[in-house]
């Protein structure tokens, strides 16, 4: 039997580095940085059962939402790895309410900036259920000298990657540099990375929808007319879709991207702007779905040409298989055209 040559994330990273002759190496620094911190917390996370790990800090973020241990941990393993890369001055994270400015000489000239939901699914953590991280990079925009707030506060479009690590039954990264979608998955018998699922791209017309449907009463119309829609028997277009929701955006994206789908957190009466996060849960998922061949949409733009006004700023989101955003849009849009004709405001 031939052995089929196995591609390790470092060997690929080094051949996509390749293909841009200018490139300098920085972001392929920058990324074994950020995956040399993801395999410590994958670490955290397999023996999360055993040692005291589990449990809360008993302090909230800035969210006011209960900080995990877990949580705390991959932010300090992500941050410090960043800090000592020397190719990132500064880094947004969900569990601290400022950017973090990094002040040694090699880090305050350095050329980018990462925003990070360290460990997103934290509700999933003490359940052995998926959990991930999800990092996006961005150019800074000023030259040189310690970051600053808009440097941060860039669109979606400007990232130049982005990626997430799913720690599920086996742990998995999946990263953009804008060339297309690849994942690698860890082997821990030689704690590596290696390409198994190269060149990912969505099916066009998926059969999964994801939402809490629990806050139905407080969705738009549209919303639900749009889940309705995904429960009605029709042979020709395969419905009923299937409904899965794990809890961790992640874990449901990774699923829906593989299989077609589509994951939704859209407006609440409650929470106007949903709930996840725009510069590091919805920019990187949508820059990842961009590239794989689906869409992401806030219900009333591209999630990538959202122009960001505050670090920690909300948007709802409508992502997944190209057919199944057109589907909830074309229901959003039919509603704000009711209301208009009724002259009801939105
Ligand atoms: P985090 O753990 O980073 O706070 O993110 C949790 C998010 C996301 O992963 C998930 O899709 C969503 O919260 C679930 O929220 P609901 O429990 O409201 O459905
Ligand atoms: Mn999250
Ligand atoms: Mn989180």
């Amino acid at each position: 039997m031939i052995n089929k040559k196995v591609v390790t994330l470092n060997e690929f990273i080094i051949e996509e580095q390749k293909g841009f002759p200018y490139a300098t190496g920085e972001l392929s620094s920058l990324l074994r940085d950020i995956v040399f911190a993801a395999k410590l917390v994958n670490r955290e996370v397999n023996k999360a059962g055993l040692v005291d790990i589990l449990g809360t800090t008993g302090s909230s973020n800035v969210h006011g939402e209960e900080v995990k241990k877990l949580d705390v941990f991959a932010h300090e393993q992500f941050v410090n790895s960043l800090r000592t890369s020397g190719e990132c001055c500064g880094v947004a994270s969900e569990e601290s309410p400022d950017f973090l400015s990094f002040d040694n000489e090699r880090a305050k000239n350095a050329k980018y900036v990462v925003c990070i939901d360290p460990l997103d699914g934290s509700s999933n953590i003490d359940v052995n259920v998926s959990i991930g991280t999800i990092f996006s990079i961005l150019e800074r925009k000023t030259i040189s000298g310690p970051c600053v707030l808009e440097d941060f506060l860039q669109a979606g479009f400007r990232q130049v990657a982005a990626g997430y690590v799913v720690y599920g039954a086996a742990t998995l990264l999946v990263y953009t540099t804008g060339d297309g979608v690849n994942g690698f998955t860890l082997d821990p018998s030689i704690g590596e990375f290696c390409l198994s699922h190269p060149d990912i791209k969505i099916p066009e017309k998926g059969k999964i929808y994801s939402i809490n449907e629990s806050y139905r009463a407080r969705f738009a119309d549209s919303v639900n007319q749009f889940v309705d829609y995904c429960k009605v028997e029709d042979k020709a277009s395969n419905r009923p879709y299937s409904c899965r929701y794990i809890g961790s955006m992640v874990a449901d994206f990774h699923r829906n991207l593989l299989k077609g789908g589509i994951f939704m957190y859209p407006a609440m009466s409650t929470h106007p702007n949903g709930k996840l996060r725009l510069l590091y849960e919805c920019n990187p998922m949508a820059f990842i779905i961009e590239q794989a061949g689906g869409l992401a949409t806030s219900g009333e733009q591209r999630i990538m040409e959202i122009s960001p006004q505050e670090l920690h700023q909300r948007t709802p989101i409508f992502i997944g298989s190209k057919e199944m955003v057109y589907k909830v849009v074309e229901y959003i849009n039919q509603e704000k055209l009711v209301g208009s004709v009724n002259g009801v405001s939105h």
